[in-house]
C-alpha cells in the first residue's frame, strides 16, 4: 500500500463515522512561544480538548505535519525522522472508549486488512492518579483479541501528555503488530525491543488535566485523541524493515544517488543519504510554513538542518550545491508532498531560494575556515587545540572537518586542549549571560541570591496566570529590589497581580526545595525548562528546579546562585507594574 492510500483510507473511515476532516495546522504553533514546532496531531487542538467549541464540531480527523527536534540527532537509523505525518481522529467530549476501541479494531482488521492474530494491545495498569483501565481491556477482549495479547503497562508506557507542564492528558491504549508471526511465540516486551513487534497507533483517553502543582483532575469533558505515524506504518505494511524504502522516501533517495553517484545500498553511504533526505525534507516543510534561516529559535533549527545535510553531502563526495535539487525532489513527489500540501507549491520559489542562499553562505564559511586551517598548518606545521576552538567558534567550522583536514596533513587534533578552550569559553559566556539575562547580579550576597530565586518564582507564576506567551525580556536585581521585564500585550489588572503574588507566596509557604542539575541543553529543552530562545547556550547547562524533580513549580536554565529552600525567602510583594516598551511590562518586587 502506498502512503497516500493509507492516508485516504484513514480519513474516509472516520468521515464515514461522522468526523469532519480539518487541514493540517501550520508547523509553527499559534500563540505558544514555549514550543518551537507542532509535534503531535493534538497539539493545535489543546484549547478544544479543554472545552472550547471547535468550529468544525465534536468529531475531527486529519493528517498533521509534525516536527520533533529532539530526534534530529537520532536521524540516520531506519526509523527516526525530523518531519513526519500523523494520522489522528478526535472526540471532543463526544464518544469515548467503547466506540473508539471498536472502531480501531474495525479499521485495522477490515479496512487495512491486518490479520487480527498478529495484533497485540496495551492498556494502562493504573496508579495513584488514575485507575487500572479494565474497560479498554474488556473492550479489546470483546473484539476478539485474546487475553495473552492484551498487556497492562505502567504510566511511562501507557499514558500520554500533557505537552509541556500542564494540560490535557490521560491513559492510552496502544496497538501493535507482530511483523514475524512465523518466528513463533514471543514475549511482548522482548518482541518490541527486537523490533519484531511494532507500534501501529495510539488511542489516548484524554480525561484528565494536569495542573501546575502536578495534580490530575478529571476534566468536565472526556476526549479521545489518536495518533498513527504514516512513515512507520507504511513500512511494515509493505514488508520493509527500513522506512526509507517506501514510496515516501524513494524519489528523494534516488535523486541523492543520482547526484552523488553513490548507492543507498552501499553501507558506507546509507546513513549520510538518510540524513540528507530527512533534513532537506524537514527544511522544505519548515520554510513553507513561514520560517526563515536565522541564529535563533526555529530559524536556527532550519539552519542546522541545511548545514548538517551539506556536511553529509561531503561524505558522499558532493562538493557543489545540491540541497535545492533535493528539495525539488521533495516538492515533485506529487503523490505525497507537492500534490498533497498546497503550501509547498505555493512557496516553491521561496523554499528553493532560501535553501540555495544558506548553502552558498555555509560553503563560504567552510572555505574561509579551510583557508585559515591551511594557513596555520603552513606557518606552524600544527594547529593547536586552542586555535581549532577559535576556528570552530568564530567561523562556525565543524570540529569533525577540522579533524579531517588535519588528518589529511598527517596531523591530529589535540582534543583535550580543544575541550579545555571550549570549557573556558563556556564559563565566560555563562558568566556574561548570567549578567545579561539574569540581572547583572551585582554580587552573590544573601539578599541578591534570595531575590534571584524569587525572580524564578515570579517568572513561573506569570506564565501560569497570564499564559504561555509570557517570556522574560530582561531583569535587573539589586539589594533593594527585583526588576523583571516580560512580554505581555496588556497592563496587568489588580486581580492578576494579586493572583500572581498569592501563587508565589503559596509556593514559599510550602518550603519547596531548590535543586540544581547539569545536563545537555537539548535535554533541558526536552524537559521543558524555561530558557531564552535568543540566548546562545553552552552544550551543558545548569537547570534549577523549584519543587520536586518530577513535580516542580519552576524549572529554568540558569547559572544561579539560588537559595536551597524557599523557607529562606520571606514574603513576596509586588511594588509596581508598568510598561517596559511596546508589548512589554515591568514588575518591581521585594521580599519582606
Ligand atoms: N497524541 C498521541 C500521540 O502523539 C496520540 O501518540
Amino acid at each position: 500500500m502506498k502512503a497516500r492510500e493509507l492516508k485516504e483510507k484513514f480519513v474516509n473511515f472516520f468521515v464515514f463515522k461522522g468526523h469532519v476532516e480539518i487541514p493540517s495546522a501550520n508547523l509553527v504553533p499559534e500563540n505558544d512561544p514555549t514550543t518551537l514546532f507542532i509535534s503531535a496531531g493534538m497539539h493545535p487542538l489543546v484549547p478544544y480538548l479543554l472545552g472550547q467549541t471547535h468550529p468544525a464540531g465534536k468529531r475531527l480527523v486529519n493528517i498533521q505535519k509534525c516536527i520533533r527536534t529532539g530526534d534530529i540527532d537520532e536521524v540516520g537509523d531506519t526509523f527516526h525522522h525530523t518531519f513526519f505525518e500523523m494520522l489522528g481522529n478526535w472526540s471532543l467530549g463526544d464518544y469515548f472508549k467503547k466506540d473508539m476501541i471498536l472502531w480501531s479494531y474495525d479499521f485495522l482488521v477490515n479496512t487495512i486488512k491486518i490479520n487480527s492474530n498478529n495484533l497485540h494491545v496495551t492498556c494502562f495498569q493504573g496508579d495513584e492518579n488514575a485507575p487500572k483501565d479494565t474497560e479498554s481491556h474488556d473492550l479489546w477482549l470483546k473484539c476478539g483479541i485474546p487475553e495473552e495479547r492484551i498487556h497492562y503497562l505502567p504510566k511511562k508506557d501507557n499514558w500520554w501528555g500533557p505537552i509541556g507542564l500542564i494540560g490535557p492528558c490521560g491513559p492510552d491504549s496502544e496497538m501493535f503488530i507482530d511483523t514475524n508471526p512465523r518466528g513463533g511465540p514471543i514475549d511482548f516486551i522482548v518482541g518490541c525491543k527486537q523490533g519484531r513487534i511494532i507500534e501501529i497507533g495510539n488511542d489516548v483517553f484524554m480525561q484528565y488535566n494536569k495542573d501546575e502543582k502536578g495534580n490530575y483532575s478529571e476534566m468536565s469533558q472526556k476526549n479521545v485523541d489518536t495518533g498513527y505515524g504514516v512513515e512507520r506504518n507504511i513500512t511494515w505494511m509493505n514488508g520493509f524493515a527500513d522506512n526509507y524504502l517506501t514510496d515516501i522516501w524513494q524519489p528523494i533517495i534516488k535523486k541523492i544517488e543520482e547526484i552523488s553517484g553513490k548507492k543507498y545500498s552501499d553501507q558506507n553511504f546509507t546513513k549520510a543519504i538518510r540524513i540528507i533526505a530527512d533534513h532537506i525534507k524537514a527544511a522544505v516543510f519548515i520554510i513553507a510554513d513561514g520560517v526563515e534561516v536565522s541564529n535563533k529559535e526555529r530559524g536556527y533549527v532550519l539552519r542546522r538542518l541545511i548545514r548538517r545535510a551539506i556536511r553529509q553531502g561531503k561524505i558522499l563526495g558532493i562538493e557543489q550545491n545540491f540541497c535545492s535539487i533535493i528539495a525539488t525532489a521533495v516538492l515533485d513527489n506529487q503523490d505525497n508532498y507537492g500534490g498533497f500540501y498546497p503550501e509547498l507549491n505555493q512557496n516553491k520559489d521561496k523554499i528553493l531560494s532560501i535553501i540555495e542562499t544558506e548553502e552558498n553562505k555555509f560553503r563560504k564559511t567552510l572555505n574561509k575556515g579551510l583557508h585559515e586551517i591551511n594557513k596555520l598548518i603552513g606557518r606552524n606545521k600544527q594547529v593547536s587545540g586552542k586555535e581549532a576552538f577559535t576556528l570552530y567558534e568564530s567561523f562556525g567550522f565543524p570540529v569533525e572537518m577540522i579533524k579531517e583536514e588535519l588528518e589529511k596533513n598527517n596531523l591530529t587534533l589535540n582534543l583535550e586542549e580543544f575541550e579545555q578552550a571550549k570549557e573556558t569559553h563556556q564559563k565566560l559566556s555563562q558568566t556574561l549571560s548570567a549578567g545579561k539575562f539574569k540581572s547583572g547580579l551585582a554580587d552573590n550576597s544573601e539578599i541578591i541570591t534570595k531575590f534571584h530565586t524569587a525572580a524564578h518564582l515570579l517568572h513561573a507564576a506569570l506564565i501560569k496566570i497570564l499564559g504561555k506567551h509570557v517570556q522574560q525580556a530582561g531583569s535587573n536585581i539589586t539589594s533593594e529590589r527585583i526588576r523583571f521585564d516580560f512580554t505581555n500585550p496588556q497592563k496587568l489588572t489588580d486581580g492578576q497581580l494579586k493572583q500572581i503574588t498569592e501563587l508565589v507566596n503559596e509556593q514559599i509557604k510550602l518550603n519547596l526545595p531548590v535543586t540544581m542539575e547539569t545536563m545537555p541543553f537539548v535535554e533541558a529543552q526536552k524537559q521543558n525548562a524555561i530558557a531564552f530562545f535568543g540566548n546562545k547556550y553552552p552544550e551543558i547547562v545548569s537547570v534549577y528546579a523549584i519543587g520536586s524533580k518530577d513535580n516542580y513549580f519552576s524549572k529554568e536554565v540558569c547559572t544561579g546562585p539560588h537559595v536551597k529552600n524557599l523557607s529562606e525567602l520571606g514574603i513576596f510583594e509586588i511594588q509596581k507594574e508598568e510598561s517596559a516598551g511596546s508589548g512589554k511590562r515591568r514588575i518591581y518586587a521585594v521580599l519582606n
